[in-house]
């Protein structure tokens, strides 16, 4: 009989704690509903003792989910481990992930423990959180670097100390497919009472191998597998989760094995994540790049055209990329917009729908046709500008002067609790004066400019232009996302944005 394979997510721990990637505490919310309809089994939605904010969010997102387990992540200490089940007591499912290195170079030179302590602080440790917990899960952290023996020993010790899940992650993205399956098979015959838990593996990417090893463990023993959406994450990333859900779907007859995820969500999530972060995907990155569903060659074209299955393995709907492409204009109504939305696999509350309605007159004063990418790249900004709800400064207009002969010149003008503030100022180019004019109004607390990026959200030359921008202050990076056909106005929308977030952590600290 077919295994069911769960899917353990931890784009919010694993993913965002790579530079990059980091989210505010609603745009985390947002990625756990777009979890939750990808139907994961498992979120793992943070690090809770990291700082405060960071166990708001876990706090949050296990209030807010209704159907999904929520996890967070505690290294062996007590007040890790305290700290992780407070932020997830609220959720239907509450999961403590409890870890420590294993392998003899992390113990020696990280931990500066012997192998005996590592045991009796791992048997002490899971047993307090299954203390608190009815769900714990404890990680051999850099497992596939362990000696296999005292592995299996630690796996003993964390079953017998109350452990539901086993996690062998590969941390260093080390291993290869045939020693993964191997290690799995080793633990599942070797440990007692390895059938009364579940065995889940951990794979990052850095020889590229992330995928293949996963699989490989679920060819071994392994029934859970932890991935994050786009593979976002350390170094060279964590498994893909579009990548295995769909390897599970694809090659079931190798793998006899299935999960429970709504694989017409796939796309949706990964748009949702990469506009969070300000990213694209590779043209050529499986499932969800440009390429992926793309045949440009003759030989390829005529082959699909004759049967699809010649060159497609798989179809693009079945994750989630609509084909059937309609082109909305000024005279579509909002319900034709919602139905359309609605074919796209969008279904937006009443208030969600108002706001993109605006947005979407809004753009047919500019643009004449509306394709499903600028539709897509709405509802993505709409949902993280109504995020960033307290927003001090608002846009209000902006007039550029600006040629290779002339000084460029910004004028800016923003509103601020009803009163309206002016600034003009000089600048390397267009944008560069507009942040200089909009500094001279909000005063911004002191940052650093880590990441400027302009992505079009479609062919043509009326395209709309999507910025993203973070800022950074001390360890803390705050993001701001702009959307417009115009890039000066993309730009000036996405650093306001971005300064009011800075602006507000900055007063939160200083009333703390
Ligand atoms: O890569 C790793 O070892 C981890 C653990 C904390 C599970 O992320
Ligand atoms: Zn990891």
């Amino acid at each position: 009989m077919s295994k069911r394979v769960k899917i353990f997510d931890t784009t919010l721990r694993d993913g965002e704690q790579s530079p990059g990637c980091s989210m505010n505490e609603q745009e985390k919310l947002e990625v756990a509903h777009r979890l939750e309809r990808l139907k994961v089994d498992i979120i793992e939605a943070g690090f809770a003792i990291a700082s405060p904010g960071d166990f708001r969010c876990i706090e949050n997102i296990a209030h807010a989910m209704k159907d999904v387990s929520v996890c967070s992540l505690a290294r062996c200490r007590e007040k890790d481990i305290d700290a992780a089940y407070d932020a997830i007591k609220s959720a239907v499912q509450p999961r403590i992930h409890v870890f420590i290195a294993t392998s003899p170079i992390h113990m020696q030179y990280k931990l500066r423990m012997s192998p005996e302590q590592v045991l009796e602080s791992a048997r002490y440790h899971v047993k307090y959180a299954a203390s608190k917990c009815a769900d714990v899960e404890f990680s051999a952290e850099d497992a596939t670097r362990s000696d296999p023996e005292f592995l299996a020993k630690i796996v003993d010790v964390a079953i017998k100390a109350g452990a539901t899940t086993i996690n062998i992650p590969d941390t260093v993205g080390y291993t290869t497919p045939a020693e993964m399956r191997a290690l799995f098979e080793y633990l599942c015959r070797e440990v007692p009472d390895s059938d009364k838990v579940t065995f889940s593996t951990h794979c990052h990417n850095d020889l590229g191998m992330a995928t293949a090893n996963s699989l490989a463990g679920v060819l071994g023993g392994a029934t859970q597998i932890e991935c994050t959406i786009n593979g976002i994450g350390e170094r060279a990333g964590n498994t893909p989760l579009e990548e295995v859900a769909m390897a599970l779907k694809v090659r079931k007859d190798v793998y006899d094995a299935y999960t429970n995820i709504e694989t017409t969500q796939i796309y949706k999530a990964s748009k949702k994540v990469y506009t969070i972060i300000g990213q694209t995907a590779a043209r050529t990155k499986p499932i969800v790049g440009k390429n992926a569903f793309a045949h440009e060659s003759g030989i390829h074209q005529h082959g699909v055209l004759a049967n699809k299955a010649t060159y497609e393995i798989m179809t693009p709907e079945s994750v989630g990329i609509s084909k059937n492409e309609m082109v909305l204009g000024k005279h579509s109504g909002r319900h034709a917009v919602d139905a359309h939305l609605k074919e796209m696999g969008y279904e937006l509350s009443p208030d969600e729908l108002t706001r993109l309605f605006e947005e979407f007159k809004k753009l047919c004063d500019k643009k004449k046709e509306v394709t499903d990418q600028d539709l897509e790249a709405i509802v993505n900004h709409s949902n993280i500008s109504a995020a960033d709800d307290a927003n001090l400064f608002e846009f209000d207009r902006f007039d550029v002067h600006a040629g290779n002969f002339s000084t460029p010149t910004s004028v800016i003008r923003l509103k601020k609790e009803g009163e309206t503030i002016e600034e003009v100022a000089l600048g390397d180019g267009p944008i560069n004066a507009s942040f200089k004019a909009i500094n001279k109004i909000v005063n911004p607390p002191a940052h650093s400019f880590e990441n400027f990026v302009i992505h079009s959200v479609s062919e043509g030359n009326d395209t709309l232009g999507d910025v993203m921008i973070t800022l950074k202050r001390g360890d803390r990076r705050f993001n701001g996302h702009g959307l417009s056909t115009d890039i000066i106005e993309s730009s000036i929308m996405a650093y306001l944005s971005a300064v009011n977030k800075l602006i507000k952590y900055d007063n939160e600290q200083k009333n703390a």
